[in-house]
């Protein structure tokens, strides 16, 4: 992965500490110890065709990438067969030159309930928390965000993630093979972080609050957005084994119990923005997820609860600001 050109934005910058040890963090992230798949994915990547390219829409519920010429009938074929090396693919959707990556995720639902409730992205510096194949990250570019830097410690995601990029272009959007616990402590250095369906794979709720608070400016916004439970600011939900299917689920608060953490963490000017469940339209096995999906995790006969029996999935979205 060549990272010259984000090394390069980077000086200067209150990001500039976080450089000496990037490119360290990077190839162990990406390393085929880890990823015995990687060589398989990175000859998927190069064997994607150059095209040139008319439109990009990033602000389209299906980031597209079109050309003036269509593709042939082979041309498409061959494409999507590449693209399909690749899979699952759980984020998006995507439209790359007429082929639909109809991905398990409406990604674009999430984005469009929050997009109107965070404060403006023109012009700043954007930390994506775990953002799995960079969709939501393309979406910040959209709205106009001058530098995007996603992480997310799952090599798969980042090489669809290259894949994507390979068609958009060089813009200031990048996606790091990292975990949040990669970014050095107090960096201070972002307008907005995002931490989006990760607070509730955190074995420690409370340190990841205060970690991303630290990669914040001082006034800059967090949006959060995590599994809740109904209820008063005294629940939270700790489920014994697997949530929806999930192995590495550990605090569901209520929002209520949410908005009290984030207000012993320090933050100002707390909103909840949104709750909302999750619905069988917006996670569900496609052709480019073929796995078990949202559908396979709930009660065949009550759908209001998991097949373990805890409450079916809802997420709420937070606001806040670092003091
Ligand atoms: C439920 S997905 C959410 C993806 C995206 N942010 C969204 O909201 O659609 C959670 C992501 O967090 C990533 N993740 C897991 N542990 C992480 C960590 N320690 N630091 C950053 N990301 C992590 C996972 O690889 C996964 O892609």
């Amino acid at each position: 992965m060549n990272i010259d050109r984000l090394l390069e934005v980077m000086k200067g910058t209150p990001l500039e500490s976080w450089v000496p040890v990037l490119e360290g963090q990077i190839k162990q992230g990406l390393s085929e110890e880890s990823f015995g798949k990687l060589p398989e994915w990175q000859k998927a990547i190069d064997k994607l065709p150059i095209i040139q390219v008319s439109n990009i829409d990033l602000n389209k519920g299906a980031i597209t990438v079109e050309s003036s010429k269509s593709l042939s009938a082979t041309e498409h074929d061959a494409l999507k067969e590449t693209l399909k090396q690749l899979m699952p693919w759980r984020k998006g959707p995507y439209d790359l030159h007429g082929v639909t990556i109809n991905t398990e995720w409406r990604s674009d639902y999430k984005w469009e309930r929050l997009k109107s409730l965070i404060k403006p992205l023109a012009g700043k510096t954007i930390l994506d928390v775990g953002c799995g194949n960079g969709y939501h990250s393309w979406r910040m570019k959209g709205m106009g965000a001058d530098l995007v830097i996603g992480i997310d410690p799952s090599a798969l995601f980042v090489m669809q993630f290259q894949a994507v990029k390979h068609f958009i272009g060089d813009e200031n959007v990048f996606v790091l093979p990292l975990g949040i616990e990669s970014v050095p402590d107090n960096l201070q250095a972002f307008d907005t972080v995002f931490s989006m369906g990760v607070l509730y794979h955190r074995r420690s709720a409370i340190d990841h609050l205060y970690q991303l608070r630290s990669c914040l400016k001082p006034g800059g916004e967090l949006v959060l957005e995590t599994l809740v439970i109904k209820g008063d600011e005294n629940q939270v939900l700790v489920p014994e084994d697997r949530y929806a299917q999930m192995r590495n689920v550990w605090f569901i608060p209520s929002s209520a119990a949410m908005l009290v953490w984030l207000k012993r963490c320090g933050f100002k000017n707390i909103k909840l923005v949104d709750e909302s469940y999750t619905t069988l339209d917006e996670q569900r096995a496609t052709e480019w997820m073929q796995y078990h999906s949202l559908e396979n995790y709930l009660d065949a006969e009550d759908q209001s609860k998991t097949i373990e029996g805890y409450p079916a999935p809802l997420r709420a979205i937070f606001t806040a600001e670092a003091p």
